[in-house]
């Protein structure tokens, strides 16, 4: 099994980072092979709405990183996509990542209208805020669940690790067992349905 972990987070050492890298180290504990991507790492542009994705059949005309993580989710059987709350919302790299995947939804170029199985990739989206209230963003964070759940995702669990203010993740030993759980649950599919929308406080 191959898990592709997405870091939104322009901190290489940050929360996202440290989260996203946690629960890919449960998946490979259980044998998943895993990459972690790094946005501040990779040269992604904002899409330019030309629809030329969905005019030729090339893909997106925009010839940047993106090209190299349309691969990696072709090759993924799941993804970790984590992103800061920022702003209340997800961070703009997260943002331009998931208009970039506009191209892959073209019925020209997209596996996913290829491939009968394409479509069900697992996904863990993880989100994580400084503010300690849980409540804050949730109905932001459900809405996002949907918009991937739309876009063919099988959305496993929406951790959501909040009170980042009061210090960084690595420092919560709770936290630890928590993700490396969850990516475990990624393997083995055994997925407790109280942890689908988990906040972890
Ligand atoms: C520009 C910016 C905006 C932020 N907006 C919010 C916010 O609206 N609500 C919140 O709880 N935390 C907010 N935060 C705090 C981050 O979500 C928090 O520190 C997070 O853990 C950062 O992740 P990172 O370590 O991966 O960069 C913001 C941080 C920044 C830099």
């Amino acid at each position: 099994m191959k898990v592709m972990g997405f870091i939104a987070s322009p901190r290489k050492e940050g929360n996202t980072a440290w989260i996203v890298n946690q629960i890919l180290e449960g998946a490979k504990v259980h044998g998943a092979e895993t990459q972690s991507w790094y946005c501040s790492d990779l040269d992604i542009k904002p899409c330019q709405g030309c629809w030329g994705c969905h005019k030729g059949d090339q893909g997106c005309v925009i010839k940047d990183d993106m090209q190299k993580l349309n691969d990696a989710i072709d090759h993924a059987d799941a993804i970790v996509f984590g992103s800061p709350i920022y702003m209340m919302q997800m961070s703009a790299q997260a943002k331009i990542f998931i208009d970039r995947m506009f191209a892959r939804f073209s019925p020209r170029y997209s596996p996913y209208f290829k491939e009968e199985n394409a479509a069900q990739k697992k996904l863990i989206l993880t989100f994580n805020q400084g503010n300690p209230d849980s409540s804050l963003f949730q109905s932001y964070i459900d809405y996002t669940k949907h918009m991937f759940e739309l876009l063919e995702f099988d959305v496993k669990e929406v951790p959501v690790v909040t009170g980042m203010r009061n210090g960084p993740a690595h420092e919560r030993k709770d936290l630890h067992t928590v993700m490396k759980d969850i990516g475990s649950s990624l393997v083995s599919e055994r997925f407790p349905e109280y942890r689908s929308t988990e906040t972890v406080p």
